[in-house]
């Protein structure tokens, strides 16, 4: 079974140190994964067109449609972003407003686990907001969202700012752990 991780920040810094310590997690239980960052990744805006409404396909010509087709592949999808003003970052969001096709041709999605992951620079700076926008959308895509385990929150939480903070948040990176071992759990029920 397959886990595609992605991160949603602009850089290549602490999301990005997260979502692969989660999915280190996961390779050594022995799933497959691929990370991806949104970072590299050209991402236009969904405009509204109406295109996706008859078919699996947008106007916007960028990197965006072949991230899609890898989604569709994968059995559960972790997703990270960054605190933006107790929000996630825009360029997570205009992605998620992108995968508008997934949903419009037959609900792609559907049934994959999905689980989050947030940082931000403050102890108490949004990351469960961010986690919940996160949980949204898979949630409007009818995944099967799960939190973390034995930590008890909703998902990957750290606290960290320069790059290579999050590492260093102990805490934090237990609820990143916790969190890919009940996706792994999940898997193992589905699988
Ligand atoms: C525009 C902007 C807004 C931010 N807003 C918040 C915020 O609301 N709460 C918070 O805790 N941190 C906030 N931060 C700090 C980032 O979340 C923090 O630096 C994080 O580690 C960045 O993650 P990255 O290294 O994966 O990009 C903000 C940073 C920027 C640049």
């Amino acid at each position: 079974m397959k886990v595609l991780g992605l991160s949603g920040s602009h850089r290549h810094g602490n999301t990005e140190q997260m979502v692969k310590a989660a999915l280190d997690v996961l390779k050594e239980k022995g799933f497959e994964v691929e990370y991806v960052s949104l970072a590299d990744l050209d991402i236009k805006y969904c405009t509204d067109c109406g295109a996706c409404k008859n078919a699996f396909t947008c106007s916007q010509k960028d990197d965006v449609m072949a991230l899609l087709a890898r989604m569709r592949e994968a059995d559960a999808i972790i997703a990270g972003s960054p605190t933006y003003f107790a929000g996630v970052s825009g360029r997570l969001k205009s992605f998620f407003d992108r995968t508008l096709p997934l949903r419009r041709q037959g609900m792609m999605l559907k049934d994959k686990v999905g689980a989050a992951l947030a940082v931000g620079g403050s102890r108490n700076g949004g990351q469960e907001l961010v986690v919940s926008q996160i949980h949204s959308w898979m949630l409007l895509h009818e995944m099967m969202v799960v939190g973390d385990r034995k930590t008890a929150h909703f998902g990957g939480i750290c606290v960290g700012r320069s790059l290579g903070d999050a590492l260093k948040d102990e805490v934090g990176m237990e609820t990143v752990k916790n969190t890919a071992l009940k996706v792994a759990e999940a898997l193992g029920r589905l699988g």
